[in-house]
């Protein structure tokens, strides 16, 4: 049997941000004496690995969510928290933040402390939770992607991926089902989470928030982050998935969690996120061509990049974000192609949320 070493409370130690309520509390238990009761005796219990990391709790938190009712129905999850060799800061001063863009981009990741997993442990599933970082995923989850032991460990797995983060997660997910990919794995289904605030607002809570730790209301904006009853109904996908496992839909090859809402694509924000990878492209490797992160011969160029990232989201992205809304009417089959095919697989249907979310 698989240990879990981690626990939630150690998922959680940067403060969590929120409390799950009694009411989810005692509706997780309702659906654990339900799962008990509907069990056939054939039922296998699946090990399942979800590999996370959170600096503020929030994605934590969301992932705890999906664990719940996994573990009520009695599945093994083994929660493995990556811990960076050198921690990354937070709130992150201006500085280190814009310096970690180069690396995010070019897949270049400082490593991990050694993983908890037994090495001879085995999963039926494997469950990624990550962040995205300058439209790519965090380093700690590239360290994973990248490193022997993680692709040992996805090899031939079924893998969810999770993501929350601002709301421009497409070309990060883009890089995770390549990564995952390269290491052999089979990506199955995938949650998105985002910030529901205006795009325009949100450009200015986001950073806020990550720069200064602040969340709250600013300047009539909402406050950063996902909301915290998207993060409850996170629930709906671990009670889903937790049918799925007991059925051995795993095996199946099929997306397990159609049905419930999973992503929602903005695709004009796609067409933003491709002119931003290009240029972050050509920002990453002139940085490189500098030093190495964390090296004072960087600053002067990182300096000129932090002017035009602030330049771009104060000018070009409105620009970019009213033309589109000026010519919708044209582009609309060819925005809407574009957002059935970035939903995939477990795209934005709603089919199954009344049998699942019990927070409707
Ligand atoms: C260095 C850095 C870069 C980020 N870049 C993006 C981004 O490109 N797109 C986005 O939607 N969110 C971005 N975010 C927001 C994160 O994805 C995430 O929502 C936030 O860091 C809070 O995560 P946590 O609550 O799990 O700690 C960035 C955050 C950091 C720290």
């Amino acid at each position: 049997m698989i240990a879990d070493k981690l626990t939630f409370s150690q998922a959680r130690r940067h403060k969590p941000s929120f409390k799950v309520t009694s009411a989810v509390a005692a509706a997780a238990h309702r659906h654990l004496v339900e799962s008990l009761v509907n069990q056939s005796p054939e039922t296998s219990l699946k090990r399942i690995l979800v590999v996370n990391f959170s600096q503020t709790g929030q994605l934590s938190d969301i992932t705890a969510q999906l664990i719940g009712p996994l573990r009520n129905a009695g599945h093994q999850v083994h929660l493995e928290t990556l811990q960076p060799e050198t921690s990354f800061p937070f709130p992150w001063p201006i500085i280190d933040f814009v310096d970690a863009m180069p690396e995010c981009i070019q897949l270049d990741a400082p490593p991990l402390k050694p993983l908890s997993i037994p090495l001879d442990a085995d999963f039926d599933l494997v469950i990624l939770s990550y962040q995205v970082w300058f439209l790519s995923p965090g380093l700690p989850m590239t360290a994973f992607l990248k490193s022997p032991e993680g692709q040992r460990l996805i090899h031939g797995k079924p893998v969810i991926t999770l993501v929350a983060c601002r709301n421009m997660w497409l070309s990060a997910q883009e890089t995770m089902q390549r990564l995952i990919a390269a290491a052999g794995g089979q990506l199955r289904d995938h949650l998105a989470f985002t910030d529901r605030g205006h795009p325009l607002a949100t450009f200015i809570t986001t950073p806020r928030w990550v720069l200064t730790g602040k969340r709250d209301c600013f300047l009539g904006m909402p406050p950063a982050g996902v909301a915290p009853d998207e993060i409850i109904a996170a629930s709906r996908f671990g009670r889903a998935l937790a049918d799925a496992l007991n059925n051995d839909q795993e095996k199946t090859g099929h997306p397990m969690l159609t049905g419930l809402r999973a992503v929602t694509v903005n695709p004009r924000l796609a067409i933003s996120e491709r002119a931003g990878r290009r240029a972050f492209g050509v920002w990453s490797r002139l940085i490189r061509a500098f030093g190495k992160r964390g090296q004072w011969q960087r600053r002067p160029i990182l300096l000129v990049f932090a002017i035009y990232l602030i330049t771009m989201v104060l000018t070009v992205v409105p620009t970019s974000l009213l033309l589109q809304w000026l010519f919708s009417p044209l582009l609309k089959s060819r925005l809407e192609g574009l957002r059935t095919q970035l939903e995939l697989p477990s795209g934005s249907q709603e089919f199954n949320l009344e049998k699942y979310d019990q927070s409707r």
